[in-house]
């Protein structure tokens, strides 16, 4: 038995991350104790110092507790143990010393002596303090007590995230090419270099289904523009490109150029639909192309000319987009940059010594993305002036909402790609998100792992990281590995930095090798595809932590780097240098499945418990559940061209069992047509299989 429970305090400002009406509860809020004004505990100098001195909610933990959700965010399945915080933001060093990366995913569920989930639908930063200052206490700090808490009950963790993923929305979909590989890089700078890409992955017969566009296809970096001279005839080019069955996505940014003769730039000024400052002018901030102002994508109007804009794009054949850099980023303010000079230029001529240095540094380097900064600027919202940071972690999901709104209006049977940097919850709805810029650290390989089932917790279905890490020079075993986790990810994606190691697939010497791996992906499409669906349409998890799966079963719960992929799959990639195979854990017996390819696979069927699996790095290897059946195809080139191949099962079925798998023309939105499930069977004989290996 599930029940939601519904508390507002304060006067929240509306989201939209919810969509259904659940009535509001009045009194006190079970679970938790609101503690009014701690005192100041004694920390590192840091923005938690100043948390703790805020009104808390607490919930005492028991050592058995542990704390599942959160999103996108550093550290581990299980968030017992750190502090993480709510706040958009721009940073591409994710490391364990973190505390928010670019989305701010206020769910979570406790799991030990009580079990229960809650939400937070607060846009404003809030901190979570989940067992840090004191081990046996989970803190709720918000900024402001204006908001309002969900509070989730359910018989297992799943059935509570059952419940939270129906209160806020069906997740999106995107076409079916959009589950193909894709190459990225920032840095294409022509068409002729587009070219280049293709011909590399096609020549070596390296599946491929997208390549993106980074901002280097802009006119100055100009949203909505093309730079004709390096990609003349652009649609023609699209076409071109449509022939050999690769979709082009290009990159959209939040700034606007501050130019004279900018349409985009003169509408936004002349209609009012910028975000202004407490002058009432519109505020000045600087990205890529220098001085840019911020669409006001929390205001609806303003939100549906920005929407509108993206029509430029699809008039020349384009059908996925990337919205980045909408934390907002902002490299310096006008008023700030105003301020540091002129105390830099008081520097000149002085013998710094350790203190000014350092001063110096964090003048320099709190221009970016300074907290005073979204102070000073404001939205409309209806009739409303609400100030940046208190809505901060509203802007990207916005901004994909003009996005997803106006893609609907303008194409409104035809499912669009598109995803964005940062996020909310409420953006599931209309995008996916891909994990920012992570590194070419091993780590990463792991962190990404993690960071799947929190991620379809709140509703993020369609994610994926840059495979083979975006900042720093990744290594061909790292790519290997990495692309050996991403063939079981929705966005499958290699995307690299400017001036980092190139590292597209043919770059490396075992070509053959990433042919067939990727091959992989396209070949396990049925599965994964099927999976995908009925988890979007059902409200269900697709990455599974073990401890979800086997609650009874002490070791599963603490595996933290084997994740169960849909019913039928678990996967223990490789994430360590040198290795040549791993310790796995199966809590069931289950079927090993080795694949060098779609047509080299070995299998054997492992009895419960611990094991060393050799993983060549030629390989991927996953693991069937008892009673379970994996449809599976051969590989492709693209997508298009596996859509008429024949559907083969790998199972470990020892009776009878069924699967659904989900077939559409995966371009239209027709999902809940009850013609796209076929029951797949596999019954055994004794001296019979039917159909399946
Ligand atoms: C930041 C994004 O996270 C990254 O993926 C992109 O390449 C750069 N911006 C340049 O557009």
């Amino acid at each position: 038995m599930s029940a939601i429970y519904r508390y507002r305090i304060g006067k929240p400002i509306q989201t939209e991350a919810v969509v259904q009406k659940i009535p509001m509860e009045k009194g006190e809020i079970p679970y938790f104790r609101r503690i009014q004004k701690l005192e100041l505990v004694k920390q590192s100098a840091d923005a938690q110092e100043e948390m703790a001195q805020r009104d808390y909610f607490m919930y005492p933990l028991e050592p058995n507790d542990r704390i599942y959700g959160l999103g996108e965010n550093v550290r581990g399945i299980n968030k017992r143990g750190w502090i993480y915080e709510s706040n958009c933001s721009d940073d591409p060093i994710h490391t364990e010393t973190k505390h928010a990366l670019y989305g701010a995913h206020n769910f979570f569920v406790v799991d030990g002596t009580k079990t229960f989930g809650v939400f937070l639908d607060y846009p404003g930063r809030l901190v979570f303090d989940m067992g840090y200052e004191h081990t046996d206490e989970l803190r709720i700090i918000p900024e402001e007590w204006n908001l309002e808490l969900y509070l989730i009950e359910g018989g297992s963790i799943l059935e509570i995230v059952k419940v939270f993923r129906q209160l806020v929305g069906r997740s999106y979909i995107p076409p079916k090419w959009a589950f193909g590989f894709g190459q990225s890089r920032w840095g294409y700078q022509s068409a002729e270099d587009i070219r280049a890409v293709v011909k590399g992955y096609r020549g070596h017969q390296i599946p491929l289904d997208s390549v993106y566009l980074d901002i280097d296809y802009m006119e100055g970096f100009k949203d909505f523009t093309i730079n004709s001279e390096r990609f003349p005839d652009f649609p023609e080019f699209v076409e071109e490109m449509r022939k050999e069955h690769i979709h082009l996505v290009p990159i959209i940014d939040a700034g606007v150029k501050i130019e004279e003769g900018y349409p985009v730039y003169e509408e936004g000024v002349e209609k009012g639909y910028f975000c202004k400052d407490e002058e009432g002018n519109d505020f000045v901030g600087a990205v890529w192309p220098g001085k840019v102002h911020f669409p006001d994508v929390l205001n609806k109007r303003a939100r549906k000319w920005f929407g509108k804009k993206y029509q430029f794009l699809l008039e020349q054949g384009i059908e996925g987009f990337w919205n980045d850099m909408n934390e907002p980023a902002i490299f310096y303010s006008e008023k700030r940059l105003e301020q540091v000079l002129k105390k830099v230029r008081s520097m000149k001529n002085k013998n710094m010594d350790m203190w000014e240095v350092f001063k110096f540094r964090d003048l320099v380097n709190g221009l970016a993305n300074n907290a005073e900064d979204y102070a000073s600027f404001y939205h409309r919202i209806g009739s409303k002036k609400v100030r940046h940071d208190k809505v901060h972690n509203l802007y990207g999901y916005h901004m994909t909402r003009a996005a997803g709104e106006a893609l609907e209006e303008m194409e409104p049977q035809k499912r669009m790609l598109l995803f964005s940097r940062a996020s909310y919850i409420g953006m599931h709805r209309y995008g996916g998100i891909w994990m920012g810029d992570n590194q070419s650290w091993w780590s990463h390989l792991l962190l990404n792992l993690k960071m799947l089932p929190s991620l379809n917790m709140c509703g993020f279905l369609y994610t994926g990281a840059d495979l083979g890490g975006f900042g720093g020079d990744t290594t061909e075993d790292l790519l290997l590995r990495w692309l050996a986790l991403g063939i079981f990810t929705p966005l499958m994606r290699n995307h690299s930095a400017l001036g980092t190691r190139e590292q597209e697939s043919y770059q490396f010497t075992q070509m053959e090798v990433f042919q067939k791996l990727i091959g992989i992906r396209y070949g396990l499409m049925p599965y994964l595809y099927s999976e995908y669906m009925k988890a979007a349409l059902r409200d269900e998890m697709l990455f599974l932590p073990l401890a979800f799966v086997y609650p009874e079963d002490r070791y599963a719960k603490e595996v933290e780097d084997q994740l169960l992929v849909g019913e039928s799959i678990m996967i223990a990639p490789v994430y360590t240098q040198n290795a040549t195979g791993r310790y796995v854990y199966l809590p069931e017996p289950m079927k090993m499945v080795r694949l060098k390819s779609m047509e080299e696979m070995e299998t054997q069927v492992l009895e419960q418990g611990h094991f060393y699996v050799d993983i060549a790095l030629d390989e991927v290897v996953f693991f069937i559940r008892p009673e379970k059946i994996v449809p599976y195809t051969q590989a492709s080139q693209y997508m298009e061209a596996a859509e008429s191949s024949e559907i083969h099962v790998l199972d470990f079925v020892t009776d009878h069992a069924e699967y659904e798998l989900y077939q559409d023309d995966g371009y239209t939105k027709d999902y809940e047509n009850e013609e796209h499930l076929k029951i797949l069977q596999v019954k055994k004989t004794p001296d019979r299989t039917n159909g399946s290996k």
